[in-house]
């Protein structure tokens, strides 16, 4: 692979939707999978077929639905796994079979326990037997932030040589430092013949809030496909964030990295996502949380309203944020409170300036912010 498209894998219907009690029905699954088409994404994990007749279910209608996109079922490294998966999948304009197998010592030995060898034996015959059914089957080596880089290879190579054209290495615990997934990546990039044929992709975690910083490593090292899901939902602290790493790539374009994604569409896909989920997005989430774009201090809402970019390294409206929000608080200025009088259809001499300005203090210390009707009141009290 020779291209700087980094494709989007959303795994928001599968690995997102392991979030504990948040649950969606196939309705909402297909809704949501339409507008990751419209997003742009490359991929839909639409779900995991052979652990409920209900995914099952959704994973045949998505199939059914989306066209444009690869759609794609997990399995475990399982025969019966992967028959159903193939034949959830058959509708599928693009099908897509992801199979894999635990790889460090601690999946080897405690979950599996299994040999180094039978692991291998195990993904190569999953790959082999995914390959009955579709062309496209990627492979994931579960857990191998934590495995050695040496066995990695070697397994990697295995199904590789099996027809896996789609490598994932997932950090499935969140583990490993921005720097070491980099240099995972790169150990395989230069170490698994044939590997230029294939996509690397990353799967990473977010256990120590790395996730995002993790998946872009492995891209600045080769890999061409991002595993991540809307708003960094899913198990535990959560999968890379789409969000995130689109507008990292957007945001830095000496990365030479791009994504197909229509960034436009990043905050209706958002609240789509939080609402069927009944998951809040925490407000100080990057690029969609509430006060992604919101100025509350005197210093930066100054700065703010002279030239936008002095606080914002993102325009808001490329990511389907309407405007920036001036937020009043007792940390705010008289520039930000003339802005906002001005907003409401009132310019204010200074004079009439300083006249409110300490009576809004007042107001701020007593309420967490200030809103338009408390401005409306204290016009009354100002002298024409
Ligand atoms: O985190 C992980 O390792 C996974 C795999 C099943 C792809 O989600
Ligand atoms: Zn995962």
């Amino acid at each position: 692979m020779n291209t700087n498209q980094v494709h989007i894998f959303d795994t928001t219907l599968r690995d997102g939707e392991q979030v504990p009690g948040c649950k969606l029905d196939t309705k909402q699954k297909v809704i949501i999978a339409k507008q990751l088409e419209l997003l742009g994404v490359d991929v839909i994990e639409a779900g995991f077929p052979v652990s409920s007749p209900g995914d099952f279910k959704s994973v045949v209608e998505i199939g059914k639905t989306v066209k444009d996109v690869v759609v794609c079922g997990l399995t475990r490294a399982v025969m019966n796994d992967i028959d159903v998966a193939a034949e959830a999948l058959k509708s599928a304009a693009r099908p897509r079979i992801h199979t894999g197998i635990g790889v460090s010592d601690s999946h080897i030995q405690y979950k599996l326990r299994t040999t180094p060898d039978k692991i291998i034996e195990r993904a190569v015959a999953a790959v082999k037997h995914a390959k009955t059914y579709v062309e496209d089957v990627e492979f994931y080596a579960e857990d191998a932030g934590r495995a050695d880089n040496e066995f990695l290879a070697r397994v990697i190579q295995a199904v590789v040589d099996a027809g896996a054209t789609v490598l994932n290495i997932p950090d499935t615990t969140g583990y490993c430092l921005p720097q070491e997934y980099g240099e995972k990546i790169a150990y395989l990039r230069d170490n698994v013949n044939g590997i230029h044929n294939c996509i690397l992709s990353t799967h990473c975690h977010n256990d120590l809030g790395l996730a995002t910083a993790n998946s872009i490593a492995g891209a600045q090292n080769g890999a061409r496909q991002i595993e991540c899901t809307i708003n960094g939902i899913g198990e535990r602290a959560g999968n890379t964030s789409l969000e995130e790493v689109v507008m990292i790539m957007r945001q830095h374009p000496a990365l030479g990295l791009y994504t197909n994604v229509n960034s436009k569409l990043l905050l209706e896909t958002s609240h789509m996502v939080s609402e069927s989920m009944g998951m809040m997005v925490q407000p100080n989430k990057a690029i969609v949380g509430d006060n992604a774009f919101a100025h509350s201090s005197g210093i930066h809402q100054d700065g703010v309203i002279k030239r936008r970019d002095t606080y914002e390294i993102i325009d808001p409206a490329e990511v389907g944020v309407d405007q920036s929000k001036i937020v009043l608080t007792a940390r705010s200025g008289r520039a930000a409170l003339a802005y906002r009088f001005k907003n409401l259809g009132y310019n204010l001499t200074k004079v009439q300036l300083d006249e409110v300005y300490q009576e809004f203090l007042s107001i701020a210390d007593a309420k967490k912010e200030v809103e338009d009707s408390d401005l409306e009141q204290l016009m009354k009290g100002v002298a024409a």
